[in-house]
């Protein structure tokens, strides 16, 4: 199957490719390289060294045998989104290509119009253009698990049965997300269903869970690696409490920890939208997946990677900053996750082992941790309308005063700077 895959570059859309094509997939990607970008804009990079793109490319094709085509560019871009529809003609869309960080998009006001603007252009520009050039093809939109919220009822995937004043409909479960960014999520939902409506489209959404992990099957070699974001901003929990942990730090889960969210390995989300990609929803179809393993707690996370980290001779203590962000500390917590398994879905990997693995990697990228651990600490809040001036001030008291080292543990020349 031809699948063109937005947002390519990134952190999900890499390893995507990767197992596509390993697969048998004919695969096509667009990039506009913004998450490298931003990145760097709140001072940080990825722990793990990634490679501009041309020298992915070529790792691809010299360790899988495989050939990628690359369009650099930005959905923002109608001529460039409906050129690279009616060149390439995909039968899928993955759509990646997004701004996914909820703390970036409560920067302030340009951060969070930034993130709704291009967020909501991209996926519309894609949509209209399926409806102008491919409208057989099927769009497997990446939305998040995050736009339910916590809801203190079970979360349906997509749709349930509604009663009131004595009528029942089939309804959009409601949304009540907790940012900026989960709320262009929300918003890209509707107008996915409604294109399905209007034009006909096929469309999967999917409510996506956090990912976690650095590796899948496919990645062999360093030269092959996705990007992992450990900073406040980029990074997730999970992924911040283990950078924590290398540098010696203590780990810190914001508020009481008992904040609950849905979990998959990187492994796993691949298998899912791999399912979904073959697995097409029919014309004119909107569904919904729920995409995740597990569901834990921030403290549970915590623990985990307190005791792996014990396993391999690390003692992080573990505090309770206060939480920068509005949200339940404590709540109920149930999705139902059953669409993915109808399509022969199985979990792979187990938390624990997934956490283990990241440790291997980090260990040995420990240096580029160590130039960037200022970057560990919380300045966004969600209460003030302005974080700059904090973010600001964090990066230079922590901005060594000599260039950061270009990864000396890493094992190749090829890496540069993410
Ligand atoms: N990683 C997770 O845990 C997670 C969880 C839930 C949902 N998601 C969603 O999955 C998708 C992918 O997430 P990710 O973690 O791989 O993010 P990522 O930022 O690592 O990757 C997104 C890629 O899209 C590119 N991009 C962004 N805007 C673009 C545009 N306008 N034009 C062209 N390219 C653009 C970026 O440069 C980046 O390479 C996002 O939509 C995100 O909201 C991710």
């Amino acid at each position: 199957m031809k699948v063109l895959i937005t947002g390519i570059d990134g952190y999900s859309g890499w390893p995507l490719a990767l197992h596509l094509l390993s697969r048998g997939h004919d695969v096509v990607g667009v990039d506009n390289f913004v998450t490298r970008k931003r990145v760097k804009e709140v001072g940080s990079w990825s722990a793990t060294p990634i490679p501009p793109m041309p020298r992915r490319l070529a790792a691809v094709k010299e360790v899988l045998g495989k050939e990628l085509r690359f369009y650099r560019g930005d959905l923002s871009d109608w001529e460039l989104v409906r050129h690279l529809l009616e060149t390439e003609r995909p039968e899928t869309i993955v759509h990646l290509a997004e701004q996914r960080s909820a703390p970036y998009s409560m920067i302030d006001v340009h951060h969070a119009v930034a993130t709704q603007v291009e967020n909501l252009t991209g996926t519309l520009h894609l949509l209209y253009a399926m409806k102008e050039v491919v409208p057989e093809a099927h769009l497997v939109k990446m939305g998040t698990m995050g736009e339910y919220g916590t809801p203190n009822m079970d979360i349906p995937e997509g749709f349930f049965e509604a009663e009131f004043h004595g009528r029942r409909d089939h309804l959009p479960f409601p949304r009540q997300a907790g940012s900026w960014y989960h709320w262009s999520k929300v918003f890209d939902s509707g107008d996915v269903m409604f294109a399905t409506k209007i034009f006909g489209l096929r469309a999967t959404d999917v409510m996506q869970g956090v990912i976690y992990g650095i590796r899948t099957p496919e990645i062999t070699d360093h030269r092959l690696f996705t990007r992992f974001d450990f900073d406040e901003t980029w990074g997730t929990a999970l992924n911040r409490f283990i950078a924590q942990a290398v540098l010696g730090l203590p780990i810190t889960p914001y508020g009481k920890g008992e904040q609950k969210r849905g979990f998959i390995a990187l492994e796993d989300s691949m298998q899912s939208l791999r399912l979904a990609v073959e697995h097409p929803a029919r014309p004119g179809e909107y569904r919904v997946f729920n995409q995740f393993d597990a569901a834990y707690s921030v403290n549970e996370l915590a623990e985990r990677v307190g005791r792996v980290a014990a396993d391999l001779g690390l003692h992080p203590t573990i505090e309770h900053p206060s939480d920068p962000r509005v949200e339940a500390e404590q709540h109920y917590y149930n999705p139902i996750h059953e669409n993915l398994l109808g399509l022969g879905y199985r979990r792979t990997r187990e938390l624990d082992d997934v956490i283990r693995e990241i440790f291997h990697d980090l260990i040995r990228y420990r240096r580029r941790l160590v130039a960037r651990q200022h970057v560990l600490s919380a300045t966004v809040n969600w209460r003030l309308p302005d974080s700059r001036p904090l973010l600001r001030a964090r990066n230079a008291a922590g901005a060594s005063p000599t260039p950061p080292p270009v990864d000396p543990t890493a094992p190749s020349s090829a890496h540069t700077v993410a």
